[in-house]
């Protein structure tokens, strides 16, 4: 490591190449601890190209630690809505009463106090820090493990707690003290870009390609190795889109577990014949009328695979009227297209049959 940092800067590198190339980013134009944050904690399991849009909404919506503090859990349940992991607004939530309450509405800057936040941990404390709040340290997500294990030929897992404490320590050694939150930013950005987790990266246009012993020693695909791809949990699950006039019937999810909290269309475990899910109808308080199949579809969360048989049922309650608003906590109830859409979260596991 040493002598590499001493024949040449890497930082000065990846810093030039950086202040060329660089993704222009919402989050990037006034990079306070609050922003960095939101941008962070979006970041952790989505894609920059979704998080774009989500990011300037949540903002608009909620401007400050404190108007997050503040807010009703519904409606930041809506504003994730589609982004999936709902326990990192959840988190989030949590968090910022705790600057309010704790840190006198004041986003701490180090690593340590910022770990001590809900949902915070190593990573997201060390992009805050570094992007924020100018603290040395670097933020080493899947993309900074890839590049260490292609810089320094790194031929086991990187899925490991030793993998990370050693990419750790070379960055450490290679941080740019005066600008660490463009480094780690620069090392996301060659990740991202350049030094690609599937296929060929592009080390024609790596500013690191001549010091990089993967590419010298023809290994880019090689390394870092292959994993085992983890098996998920299969679940059939039979949906039912009910619609009583042009409403739709949803229920919310129980407090815990996945999706804990969200609202669903009703469904049931199995893949029910028309029959059974004219029953299954039934059973909710609503006499089918007409029903028919929709396609089906699939959804992919972090360790279940829900495989998904639909139907569009027509439907009117069994009672000629529709369950009290003060049954809203458990039972099924309708809301039109304007509710679904401005204020309960169906999460996108449910998209196919949404729409
Ligand atoms: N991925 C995670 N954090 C990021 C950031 N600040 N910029 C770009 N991509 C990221």
């Amino acid at each position: 490591m040493k002598n590499k940092t001493s024949e040449v800067n890497l930082s000065d590198l990846l810093l030039a190449w950086y202040d060329a190339e660089r993704r222009i980013l919402p989050w990037r134009e006034d990079p306070t601890p609050y922003h960095v944050w939101v941008s962070e904690i979006m970041l952790q399991q989505t894609r920059v190209d979704t998080v774009i849009d989500y990011y300037q909404r949540f903002l608009r919506e909620l401007p400050d630690v404190k108007s997050l503090a503040e807010a009703d859990e519904e409606r930041l349940l809506k504003l994730w809505q589609g982004l999936g992991y709902y326990s990192r607004i959840r988190n989030m939530h949590k968090a910022a009463q705790q600057v309010m309450e704790e840190y006198d509405g004041e986003i701490p800057g180090t690593p340590k106090e910022l770990q001590k936040l809900s949902g915070i941990g190593e990573y997201v404390a060390a992009a805050i820090s570094s992007i924020a709040f100018q603290y040395p340290v670097p933020s080493v997500d899947g993309n900074l493990l890839r590049v260490y294990a292609r810089m320094n030929g790194y031929g086991e897992s990187i899925r490991t707690t030793s993998a990370r404490k050693v990419a750790t320590a070379y960055y450490n050694e290679i941080m740019n003290r005066n600008r660490p939150g463009d480094m780690n930013q620069a090392l996301m950005d060659l990740g991202a870009t350049i030094c690609l987790p599937n296929g060929a990266p592009l080390c024609e246009r790596c500013p690191w390609s001549e010091h990089c012993t993967a590419h010298r020693q023809g290994k880019e695909l090689e390394i870092p190795i292959k994993e085992e791809k983890k098996s998920r949990t299969q679940t059939r699950l039979t949906v039912l889109r009910i619609r009583v006039g042009n409403r739709l019937v949803i229920r919310k999810r129980p407090n815990t577990g996945l999706l804990a909290n969200l609202y669903e269309f009703p469904n049931v475990e199995g893949w029910l014949t028309k029959e059974e899910a004219s029953e299954a109808c039934r059973e909710l308080g609503l006499r089918p009328i007409k029903i028919r199949k929709l396609p089906a579809a699939k959804h992919i969360f972090s360790h279940v695979e829900w495989h998904m048989h639909g139907y569009d049922i027509e439907g009117e309650w069994i009672s000629g009227t529709e369950p009290e608003e003060s049954g809203r906590g458990e039972g099924a109830f309708t809301a039109g297209e304007e509710e679904l859409r401005e204020k309960y979260s169906i999460p996108a596991a449910f998209k196919a049959y949404l729409e």
